[in-house]
């Protein structure tokens, strides 16, 4: 079911999954104080055909990220340093005009957080699925449509309705997977979805995200999946990274990192979630709140004011990431046994 002509020498999608490498990449927003940055020398990398999960609270940076992997930070933002390198397109940073245009859709297919909001009032949804279709010059847009209508049947709905449709004839929620619809259809083999599930209720995000796990699986992909919802995230992803001030504090796969989170942010946002540390009267908020642009600490680890680990080195030397046994950890207390869940201190 393939829609659109196949990458030279590759075709789709039988063409092995593309890697992603973040390296110390660096995006800054131009404030009334000068360029302050919202993603700091950040490092990761995405496994061909793997999904990964990035999890923070609002204002961590996950965003920032999402839009650099398509070297679409916009102004007052802009990317000072670092490099995305994606297998088959290099480093996306160094691309520009109608490569990155190119690019973006077809070899990078997104969902951009408020997806549903992004939609052309004044035409229908399928006049704009054709005019993306002619956009990246797609041979075959019958095939296109079909396509189209198919990934909308699988997320529930009436496909050829839908596509008659302008976007103020759809439900926040049916908006929503519009965009995924739009993220997927090109067959780009790199897919990043910025909150794609946040307008649906708890039955249909978990539709939703089981599709995009066997479109994913189908198509060999490699999917970044950003939420602030880690439960949700946990049924879907094989790896998570977890953001906060704009650092990528652990990562690894995640069956591990949930199950025994090495990073105190971590652990405070696991123990937040009941169905996640598994006792609702265990559950227990994280204090305090995170950091802003302004508010973010110039020396030592962004995340001591709230941390219960706190030690003397924290206030003055960020803490690198370390790597050990595939999880990646920058905290000066990792190195230490933490527990997940103490329960005596809850009896
Ligand atoms: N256009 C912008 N101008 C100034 N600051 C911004 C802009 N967009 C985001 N930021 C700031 O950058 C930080 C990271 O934002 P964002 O990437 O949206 O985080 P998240 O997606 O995790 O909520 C936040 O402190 C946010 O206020
Ligand atoms: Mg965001």
């Amino acid at each position: 079911m393939t829609t659109s002509s196949p990458a030279p020498g590759c075709p789709a999608p039988s063409c092995p999954a593309p890697g992603v490498r973040i390296r110390d990449l660096t995006v800054v927003y131009k404030t009334p104080v000068g360029e302050l940055p919202a993603v700091s020398g950040v490092d990761l990398t995405l496994t061909p055909g793997t999904i990964t999960g990035v999890v923070g609270e609002s204002g961590s940076g996950k965003s920032t990220l999402a839009l650099s992997l398509l070297n679409a930070v916009q102004p007052p933002g802009r990317i000072k340093s670092g490099t995305v390198e994606i297998d088959g397109l290099g480093d996306v940073v160094k691309l520009g005009g109608e490569q990155l245009r190119q690019t973006r859709g077809r070899k990078v297919g997104y969902v951009f957080q408020a997806a549903q909001n992004s939609l052309n009032p004044l035409k229908t949804i399928g006049k704009q699925l054709l005019d993306l279709g002619r956009s990246h010059e797609v041979d075959d847009l019958r095939a296109l449509v079909r396509d189209a209508k198919d990934l909308l049947a699988r997320m529930g709905m009436d496909g050829a309705r839908v596509l008659d449709s302008h976007q103020h004839e759809l439900s926040g929620g049916m908006r929503q997977r519009v965009g995924i619809m739009l993220a997927l259809v090109l067959n780009a083999q790199v897919v990043v979805l910025d909150e794609p599930t946040t307008a649906l209720d708890m039955i249909t995000q978990a539709t939703i995200l089981r599709i995009i796990r066997e479109v994913h699986e189908e198509r060999a992909l490699t999917t970044l999946v950003i939420t602030h919802d880690v439960g949700a995230v946990a049924e879907v992803a094989d790896d998570l990274a977890v953001m906060y001030g704009g650092r990528v504090v652990e990562h690894g796969r995640i069956t591990e990192v949930l199950g025994a989170p090495r990073h105190p942010y971590t652990q405070g946002l696991i123990r937040a979630i009941p169905r996640l540390s598994g006792d609702i009267s265990l559950a227990r908020a994280l204090p305090g709140r995170p950091p802003t642009l302004g508010t973010l600490p110039a020396a030592g680890c962004v995340f001591r004011e709230r941390c219960d680990k706190r030690m003397e080195i924290c206030e003055t030397v960020e803490p690198q990431s370390v790597t050990l046994d595939g999880r990646t950890v920058a905290c000066h207390a990792a190195g230490r046994p933490l527990p997940l869940v103490k329960r005596k201190e809850y009896a």
